[in-house]
């Protein structure tokens, strides 16, 4: 064994067991809460208001093997631990690429994706997952391990008679099913759900009611997700997906009355046509625009849909002399994406807002500031506002989408 591979196994090892000692201290808290009972999303009955946190693109696990990786992900608990001090939000969402799938030599990526919702987890706030292009994509191995160094010998036990080694040097990793169930059966916070079979390959596809604070029936807003694909299959979002929405839709809000957010991962190529040329500027809002946009593979329906449920969207209203009834069109709805780490701005697009979220995490391409998007709904009068916030403290970039 040479100086490099043991330095490389101490450090593997010493990495090892920061993440097992902070999962099993994490896991003794969850067992404690299991007791109690699912929260409803509800409208805060002070505050009138529902927050959601967006945490974007944190590539857990991102080189594991090294000392650099797993510093990052600490410096991404820190990210979503500041976040969440300062909005203390209602609800959090996971938008994908929560880990780096592609990178982690071992079997169980559930050690690493547990990491990444700990932060939430551990303040006792609710949250839902979506999948990016990198949670289940297949590991890959790093050409240096085939150089003099060798393969970390931690990863890989010595083959004998007995002992092909062939199960711990797999690194299969895990499919979204299996990531997704994980989530849910050791997470009574979870709302996240292996969407309908039929829809499969894709998982994260599902949808969640806010409810108003004086009546839990009463729909306020609806949160979609869907899974936009990617690692183990193409990036984009099935025709049958786009089907799937137009009936729930159709079948839980018919008249479209009550406004609906949408979460995936990968930009829609809609994302394309509105991106701002060189500065963001209005109608556009945000503070980065530093890469071009990386759609999907291709455009199966779910946009069409989504322009015309938003633009047949007509509120009655009163006016100043509460004897007229006039119509106004409103904008109700908005998109969030992540995968873009160098974009965060929200701009109109027929009557929808699309918006790119926030790079969170330490891990993955690009070195702009870490923060996340925070989206917040007022019931009375009903708005949605979203702002970012940063790892600094720092808030930019309000934008009203209702
Ligand atoms: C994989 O990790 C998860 C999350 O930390 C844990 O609950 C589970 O027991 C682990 N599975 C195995 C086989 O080690
Ligand atoms: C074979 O390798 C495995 C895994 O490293 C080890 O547990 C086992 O003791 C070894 N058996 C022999 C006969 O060396």
């Amino acid at each position: 064994m040479g100086k490099t591979t043991s330095h490389l196994r101490i450090i593997f090892l010493i990495n090892l067991y920061l993440l097992y000692s902070h999962s099993i201290l994490t896991i003794g808290f969850d067992d404690q809460l299991r007791t109690t009972p699912e929260t409803d999303l509800r409208v805060g009955e002070s505050s009138g208001r529902f927050k959601i946190g967006v945490f974007a693109d944190l590539h857990f696990g991102e080189n594991a093997w090294t000392d650099w990786g797993p510093r990052q992900d600490v410096r991404s608990l820190r990210v979503m631990s500041t976040v969440l001090e300062h909005e203390s939000p209602d609800f959090v969402v996971y938008l994908g690429d929560v880990i780096t799938a592609n990178n982690i030599p071992i079997a169980n990526a559930s050690l690493y994706w547990d990491q990444a919702i700990s932060p939430t987890r551990r303040r006792g706030i609710p949250w839902a997952s979506v999948f990016g292009n990198h949670d289940d994509a297949p590991f890959e191995w790093p050409l240096e391990w085939f150089s003099a160094p060798g393969i970390p010998q931690i990863l890989c036990p010595v083959a004998n008679l007995s002992h092909s080694g062939q199960e711990e040097c797999g690194f299969k990793g895990m499919y979204r099913v299996e990531l997704m169930k994980k989530e849910i059966d050791n997470n009574i916070q979870s709302h996240s759900r292996n969407g309908p079979k039929d829809l499969w390959p894709s998982i994260s596809n599902y949808v969640l009611q806010i409810s108003s604070s004086n009546n839990p029936q009463k729909a306020v807003a609806y949160m979609y997700f869907l899974d936009s694909g990617g690692g183990s299959y193409p990036e984009v979002i099935s025709s049958a997906q786009a089907e799937w929405f137009r009936h729930k839709s159709q079948e839980i809000n018919p008249d479209s009355s009550v406004p609906e957010i949408v979460f995936w991962h990968i930009p829609s190529k809609a994302y394309k046509k509105v991106a701002p040329k060189f500065g963001i500027h209005r109608p556009c809002v945000g503070s980065i625009n530093k890469e071009s946009v990386a759609p999907q593979e291709a455009e199966m329906g779910i946009m069409k849909i989504l322009v015309k449920r938003s633009s047949i969207k007509v509120e009655r209203q009163l006016n100043k002399n509460f004897n007229t009834i006039s119509k106004v069109d409103v904008l109700h709805m908005a998109v969030f994406v992540g995968h873009n780490h160098g974009l965060d701005w929200c701009c109109p697009y027929w009557k929808l807002w699309l918006c790119f979220a926030r790079h969170t995490g330490y891990g993955g391409y690009g070195n702009w500031a870490r923060g996340a998007r925070i989206v917040e709904i007022t019931e009375d009068p009903f708005s949605i506002k979203s702002w970012i916030r940063m790892e600094d403290g720092d808030v930019h970039s309000e934008v009203v989408l209702s």
